[in-house]
């Protein structure tokens, strides 16, 4: 392809450490799509005969049916996806395949190529993310009174209600998409056209070409254009946060599904045996999103290492923007698929959730609120008596609500039977009715809201 000024071949492993194809092929649908913008703009504005065009676009409509078919024959020496689609091109249509290549380079190329994928694989993602949703609103709503443990620092804090536990990471993925959103808006602009770096002498139209392609503008800055990479950071952002968010979720089912926790069952289908021991059934897939959130970290990181003090505008560093870029992809989207499954058919057991949820004296906080409420003391001083309510309870091996009335008032004389209404995890729960808080009637407001937004 440029071998007007080369005498001689690269070094093959010079022809090895340049080529691209055997991951850059994941481009060619959006390469083709690219090249027929390109081409069909090229007759438009008469810099290329409508004759070569009509070649050239049945030659790629002839590719795109083979790759469909037959995938692509890899070939090294044709370094990348856009030399092997051009040379196929010259094999099918003849020399008229050279005038494609008009008023472009393989530099606006790519940055087209890869911000068209992203842009695919962030529409994917926001259908699976919207599918994970789904499946955790479904669990709420089933389970939106159902009484299980709240903790901070992993201890029993207070009693929460499962819905609302659910609910937390409907919040995160709502905020995952929008972050994919906002990378999607941002990335929405089309490089072709900026040529190498400088832009070009022909008279395109890139704003035919941005239309064509559904970008919402052209890029403005022909060398900013070929050097931005910016959009692949973002997504990757973007995905480091969601597999994030995963591995929250994931070592939960892991912890849960312990025997000494025995909150929820998974299923046969999200479960692993252990080749020794014929008792196990381990959360294999849950610890594996766990585990793949720190390479999608990974791929941030790579690709931002790379990126970092390349001077404008295209060097060839920016090769190793895919690679990451895929591989994040990859991980994410079955991370989701197998997080929604595991949603989706997990067995919560709430009964010994409810048990548990009354364990280490959790309802504390609503007997030292019941003292400000009804005796009218300073929190500071009910949380006080109330401590010693706490001690008085460890030592004699029992509940809060477990208490007698005498061992609490020998604790404060002001408490009197009432305070007994308080005392129950269901009480507890109920209670809790603040915006965003975990009663059942808020956290069924917040399903509610939750499936009116989406
Ligand atoms: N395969 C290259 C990439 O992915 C395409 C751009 C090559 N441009 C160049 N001037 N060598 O970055």
């Amino acid at each position: 392809m440029w071998g007007g000024r080369f005498d001689g071949g690269p070094a093959a492993v010079m022809r090895d450490i340049n080529a691209s194809i055997s991951f850059d092929k994941r481009l060619w649908r959006q390469d083709l799509a690219g090249s027929r913008a390109h081409a069909r703009m090229l007759a438009a504005q008469g810099i290329v005969d409508a004759a070569d065009i009509d070649a050239i676009l049945g030659g790629l409509d002839v590719i795109a049916g083979e790759y469909e078919a037959g995938g692509l024959v890899e070939d090294a020496a044709l370094e990348d996806i856009h030399m092997h689609v051009e040379t196929r091109l010259a094999a099918l249509i003849g020399p008229a395949a050279g005038r494609l290549h008009t008023a472009r380079s393989r530099n606006d190329q790519v940055a087209t190529d890869f911000r068209l994928w992203v842009r695919d694989a962030i529409d994917a993602l926001d259908a699976q993310l919207d599918a994970l949703s789904q499946a955790l609103l479904v669990r709420a709503d089933e389970h939106a009174a159902s009484v299980m443990p709240g903790f901070t620092h992993l201890q029993i804090a207070q009693p929460v209600t499962l819905g609302h536990h659910l609910m937390a990471y409907v919040e995160m993925v709502r905020r995952d998409r929008g972050r994919f959103a906002d990378c999607r808006r941002r990335l929405n602009e089309c490089p072709l056209g900026s040529a190498a770096l400088a832009g070009t002498g022909f008279p395109v139209d890139r704003f035919a070409v941005a239309a064509e392609l559904g970008f919402d503008r052209p890029t403005a800055n022909s060398l900013d254009s070929v050097s931005d990479r910016d959009f692949a950071l973002e997504f990757l952002s973007a995905a480091t946060l969601a597999g994030l968010h995963l591995s929250r979720l994931a070592e939960e089912m892991v912890i849960w599904a312990s025997q000494p926790f025995g909150f929820i069952a998974l299923p046969d289908a999200w479960s692993t045996g252990s080749s020794i021991m014929p008792q196990k059934r381990n959360p294999d897939a849950a610890e594996l999103v766990r585990g793949h959130s720190g390479r999608l970290l990974g791929c941030l990181v790579a690709l931002a290492g790379t990126m970092k003090g390349l001077p404008l505008a295209y060097s060839k560093d920016m090769q190793d923007d895919k690679p990451p870029v895929f591989e994040a992809y990859d991980l994410l989207a079955l991370g989701i698929a197998a997080m929604t499954g595991m949603v989706a058919s997990v067995e919560f057991r709430t009964d010994r959730m409810r048990a548990v949820a009354g364990l280490g004296f959790s309802t504390a906080t609503d007997l030292a609120d019941w003292l400000v409420r009804v005796v009218g003391v300073p929190f500071r001083e009910a949380h006080h008596i109330t401590g010693r309510a706490v001690a008085a309870a460890e030592a004699a091996g029992v509940g809060l609500a477990d208490l007698s009335l005498e061992t609490l008032q020998a604790v404060d004389a002001r408490i009197d039977a009432g305070v007994f209404d308080v005392l129950s995890v269901d009480a507890s729960v109920a209670s809790r009715t603040s915006h965003g808080g975990t009663a059942p009637v808020r956290v069924r407001e917040a399903i509610a809201a939750a499936r009116e937004a989406s």
